[in-house]
């Protein structure tokens, strides 16, 4: 019997990965956790877990009898470069926590996200290829490729059953996302529906890799599903959707909303934006287990619009 643990449910990933896993296995199945509340906390069981906390953890993984784990809690980009040390603490002591649960074999598979900051700007930016130059410069980056690396670790060593994917900057109505510099393409369309003039961070020609979450969910419940033979990549899978500037996205939200203005002043989150790919080759995704992304810019941006609450 599937018993999974998310921690970091409240998020903007776990807020809608806790629906669709409950969904497909089961509400009473499906533990969320976090350190704090989910703003509507949906019917099923719900955890308060600090991850750095390696006790609480377990007992919360031996109360419910959890024999996987999604882990979802970790500074992002922007909000990391606030806070080095801390974003270095949580991103690293959460994963050895969990990753040393599975390693004494308490648990039995692990998905743990990578993001494309693990690339630098010395890594080739046009289809980022899966291995490649890797010299990150954020501490978020630094901390998703030292995590990468444990992650192989673990699983060469240890036998550790661990799934991962580099996720692009996503983008959901749901939840807000949490301190990321692809944010701006959230943001966006909650200018857009307030009738407001939008204050874009990034320059306008500022390509980034994005995803729209349903395609990520679809992703992080494939990989986690998937033969583990498949799963050749211990490390993490490059993940492709759709890249995209400030420019190429506002064009087509004024297709829903003519009046929509845009001004660029961008800060220091350009920099984050310019040490990261601008498109990404998920050929190896696509090989191994099967990833295809279905959504376009267009059907991001019309879903985004009609569904964004303001
Ligand atoms: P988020 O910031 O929206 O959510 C993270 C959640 O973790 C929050 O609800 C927060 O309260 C919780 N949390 C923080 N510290 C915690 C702790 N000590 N113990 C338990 N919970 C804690 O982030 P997200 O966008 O949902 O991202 C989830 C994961 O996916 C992260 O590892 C992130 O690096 C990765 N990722 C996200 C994106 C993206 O665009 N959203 C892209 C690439 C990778
Ligand atoms: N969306 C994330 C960020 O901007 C990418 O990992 O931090």
């Amino acid at each position: 019997m599937k018993k999974i643990l998310v921690v970091g449910s409240s998020g903007q990933i776990g807020t809608e990965l806790v629906l669709e896993l409950r969904n497909r296995f089961g509400t009473q199945n499906v533990v969320a956790s976090d350190i704090r509340k989910p703003e509507s906390l949906p019917e099923g069981p719900f955890e308060e877990l600090d991850i750095m906390n390696a006790e609480v953890l377990s007992a919360v993984v031996s109360k419910h009898g959890i024999n996987e784990v999604y882990l979802l809690a970790a500074l992002l980009s922007a909000t990391a470069e606030k806070n080095p040390e801390f974003a270095w603490k949580l991103n690293m002591e959460g994963l050895f926590n969990v990753l040393n649960l599975a390693k004494d074999k308490v648990i039995k598979k692990v998905f743990w996200p990578s993001s494309i900051a693990v690339f630098g700007p010395t890594t080739p930016r046009v289809n980022t290829p899966q291995f490649t130059v890797m010299e990150p410069s954020t501490v978020y980056g630094i901390s998703k490729l030292a995590g990468e690396r444990w992650c192989e670790y673990y699983a060469k060593q240890y036998g550790v059953d661990v799934r991962s994917i580099r996720y692009p900057g996503l983008i959901s109505y749901t939840s807000l996302p949490g301190g990321g510099t692809t944010d701006y393409a959230v943001d966006i369309f909650y200018s857009a529906k307030k009738k407001e003039k939008f204050s874009c961070f990034l320059k306008e020609d500022t390509p980034l890799p994005m995803m729209y979450m349903e395609d990520a969910i679809r992703a992080t419940i494939d990989i986690m599903e998937a033969p583990e033979e498949q799963i050749k990549i211990k490390s993490s899978y490059n993940l492709a959707g759709i890249s995209f500037t400030p420019e190429e996205i506002y064009n087509e939200v004024r297709k829903l909303s003519p009046d929509f203005e845009i001004e660029y002043k961008p800060d220091f989150r350009q920099a984050i934006a310019d040490s990261w790919p601008g498109s990404i080759d998920d050929s190896r995704a696509q090989e191994d287990w099967g990833w295809k992304s279905r959504y376009n810019l267009s059907d991001l941006a019309q879903i985004m619009f009609n569904n964004v609450q303001v």
